[in-house]
């Protein structure tokens, strides 16, 4: 398919995108408002929101780029997200889980959760599980969740999510990002023909990840940071996913690079997938 035809097909996509106010997920909104499609963003600090808005809309030319606001870690927020959503918008075409964050101190959410795992496994999952429906009425559709190679060496125990007896910041991101594969590999198995789930691992990419920790870490991070890509380039293949037409009927897979690759043997454990889904459930009172 040439340019042209391309940018003719997201013109009738709606695509909704967490946490676009910064780093992959800012360019990712951007890139696809570029190629025509209605980008639904979502911050949580709304003059962000609003700023990252109107600069996409001026960048590109496409005024249809509407924005959300809420705290992703809190499923209350994510509830009313999805409500207003589907108030608001007939259709969703592409749902990219994006938003997610490292906590190198132990922090609660407000509903009783470890943060990492609120925001970055169970805010997309409750947020997903919610806007399925319209998912399924909007066929063709996709939904992309951010991983990361992180996710390498985790295990998670579905029994047990909130339970770890210490806490350390990147083994509980590294968990949340292995939840994410099994996250998509379990949604890929239940929904309905038409609608895809893939994930990724976007690179290791020079965004405002891990800065809102302070201490020792900011300034170690900075250094670390020296040999990332850019958001541009970190943006890739989820701009990819969302809208390439060689991926229209690809599920289940984890892409880098815009290719799919091998995750680690404990993602693909179906029977994690299946226990994670149904503690999930309970979790986020989807029962
Ligand atoms: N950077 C990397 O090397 C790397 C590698 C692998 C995977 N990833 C994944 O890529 C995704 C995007 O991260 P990034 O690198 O682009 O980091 P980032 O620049 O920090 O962007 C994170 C986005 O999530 C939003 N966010 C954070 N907490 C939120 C909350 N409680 N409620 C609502 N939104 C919230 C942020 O909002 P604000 O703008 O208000 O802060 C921001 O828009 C994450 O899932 C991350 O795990 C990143």
């Amino acid at each position: 398919m040439n340019s042209t035809a391309m940018t003719q097909s997201l013109q009738d996509q709606t695509i909704l995108i967490t946490g676009a106010t910064s780093g992959i997920g800012r360019i990712t909104a951007r890139e696809l408002a570029r190629k025509g499609a209605q980008v639904v963003i979502v911050g949580r600090n709304p003059d962000k929101t609003q700023s990252v808005a109107s600069e996409i809309q001026r960048s590109t030319g496409n005024p249809r780029v509407a924005m959300m606001v809420g705290d992703l870690s809190d499923l209350s927020e994510v509830r009313r997200i999805a409500a207003e959503f589907l108030q608001r918008f007939d259709r969703l075409n592409v749902l990219i889980n994006n938003a997610g964050a490292v906590f190198f101190t132990h922090r609660i959410s407000t509903d009783g959760f470890e943060m990492t795992l609120a925001l970055n496994h169970l805010s997309p999952f409750l947020l997903t599980n919610l806007l399925l429906e319209r998912l399924n009425s909007s066929t063709p559709a996709r939904v992309i969740s951010v991983s990361s190679m992180a996710h390498w060496g985790a295990h998670v125990n579905p029994d047990n999510l909130n339970g770890s007896r210490t806490y350390w910041g990147w083994r509980a991101y590294s968990q949340s990002k292995l939840m994410n594969i099994l996250f998509t590999r379990e949604l890929a198995r239940r929904v309905g023909s038409g609608v895809t789930a893939n994930c990724l691992h976007p690179g290791f990419v020079a965004t405002n990840f891990g800065k809102s920790n302070g201490g020792i870490f900011r300034p170690l991070w900075s250094l670390v940071e020296l040999a990332a890509i850019s958001p541009e380039q970190g943006a890739k293949t989820s701009i990819y996913l969302a809208s390439s037409p060689e991926v229209a009927e690809v599920t289940g897979q984890y892409f880098v690079d815009c290719q799919p690759q091998r995750s680690s043997p404990e993602s693909t454990n179906d029977d994690t997938g299946r226990r994670l889904w149904e503690t999930s459930v309970n979790l986020t009172g989807l029962a």
